[in-house]
């Protein structure tokens, strides 16, 4: 358990990449904000559960949590928000769209030519809408859901096959792309 405060203590400080120089495109920096908005939420509850009660433990917090986040952040925001993968675990709330998916596959692409995967996003009009993705990079704390059959314990490994008997979503390494936080907007 120690070692799991440290991977997490670790863990506050660099699950966001500074992004944030101003852009030219006032929606671009209002979406990137929203989005990034999400992931210190998301993992301030999975550090809280996993120090109560264990990994296996923080599944059904996440499964409960993050959409319960995310619909706070809508409604706060105005913008949809949600995360999306190429390897679902959640396969109902997590397919990526025609859009979502070609941005993902031109992330893992860019982050294989070796561009940072902490740094990758798209933002853009599309008709009436904005939308914008920004790519989610597995860190150490992910391993123990996300990552190779070895990394995960067994309590976890059943937990999952109980609640995802369709899981897609392990066999990461660190710095691979599990997802993006995809957000969208109806312009005035
Ligand atoms: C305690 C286990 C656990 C940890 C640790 C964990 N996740 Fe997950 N993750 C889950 C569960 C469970 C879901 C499915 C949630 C749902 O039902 O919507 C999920 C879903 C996701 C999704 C949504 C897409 C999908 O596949 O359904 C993304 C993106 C994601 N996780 C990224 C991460 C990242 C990045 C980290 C590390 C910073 C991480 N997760 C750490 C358990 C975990």
């Amino acid at each position: 358990m120690k070692s799991l405060l440290i991977v997490a203590a670790a863990l506050m400080t660099s699950w966001i990449a500074p992004l944030a120089q101003a852009n030219e495109d006032p929606l671009l920096d209002e979406a990137r904000k929203v989005a990034m908005s999400l992931p210190p939420k998301l993992q301030a509850t999975l550090q809280a559960e996993i120090v109560k009660s264990d990994f296996q433990g923080a599944i059904t917090a996440c499964k409960e949590m993050a959409p319960k986040i995310a619909g706070e952040i809508s409604k706060e925001s105005g913008w949809k928000i949600k995360r999306v993968s190429l390897k679902a675990r959640n396969d109902a709330r997590a397919t990526p769209d025609a859009w979502e998916k070609a941005a993902l596959e031109a992330f893992d692409k860019r982050a294989a030519a070796g561009e940072s995967p902490a740094k990758l996003e798209k933002g853009e009009r599309i008709g009436s809408e904005y939308r914008y993705v920004k790519a989610l990079p597995v860190q150490a704390l992910c391993l123990g859901c996300h990552g190779k059959p070895d990394q995960i314990t067994p309590e976890v490994k059943a937990a999952l096959s109980q609640h995802y008997p369709q899981d897609q979503a392990t066999g990461y390494s660190e710095g691979e792309i599990r997802g993006a936080i995809t957000i969208r907007k109806t312009l005035p």
